[in-house]
């Protein structure tokens, strides 16, 4: 069986993460979605909203799960079973941090590969930051997150003011 974690903040859920989950559940028996709890950066989102916006933006979806995770990455990939790990690449900018992030995880976990997909190009220059800049000054976030959350993630962006 096939087990890939797909790890990150998720502060908020994008279109371009969605992209990413779209094409790696038919890659992999079972998807995990780790959502860091994150102590250090302080998160817009609490944990439970935002396990709770990707869960509403991936219902249909039988092989994936959602799970909040703490501590090391790996620790968690290898409770789940997980031999994958994937992340999504935008530009070249991303590498850089990327490539240090798979080493290290490759020295504390051996057996696991991280798996990088290119982010669709539509959605290079989409990060969560620019979701929350764009909705806390009541910018339209259309085609930007997905449709299932938009008027609550408006709504909810423009009360963080
Ligand atoms: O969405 P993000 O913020 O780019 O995701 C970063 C994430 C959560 C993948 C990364 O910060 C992480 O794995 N944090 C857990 C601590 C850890 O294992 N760090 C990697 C060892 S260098």
């Amino acid at each position: 069986m096939r087990i890939c974690v797909y790890p990150g903040s998720f502060d908020p859920i994008t279109c371009g993460h969605m992209d990413i989950i779209e094409r790696i559940v038919d890659m992999f028996d079972r998807v995990v979605i780790g959502v860091l709890q994150n102590r250090e950066k302080q998160p817009l989102f609490s944990l439970d909203e935002r396990l709770g916006y990707i869960r509403r933006c991936t219902p249909g979806y039988e092989n994936v799960e959602v799970e909040a995770f703490d501590g090391l990455l790996v620790d968690f990939a290898r409770a789940k079973n997980a031999l994958y790990i994937v992340r999504g690449l935008r530009a070249v900018s991303d590498f850089e941090f990327e490539f240090q992030m798979a080493s290290m995880n490759k020295k504390l976990y051996p057996e696991a590969e991280t798996v990088f997909l290119m982010t669709n190009t539509k959605y290079s220059f989409l990060s969560s930051s620019m979701v929350r800049e764009v909705g806390r000054w009541g910018g339209c976030l259309r085609g930007l997150v997905p449709g299932e959350i938009l008027p609550d993630l408006m709504k909810r962006l423009k009360n963080s003011l």
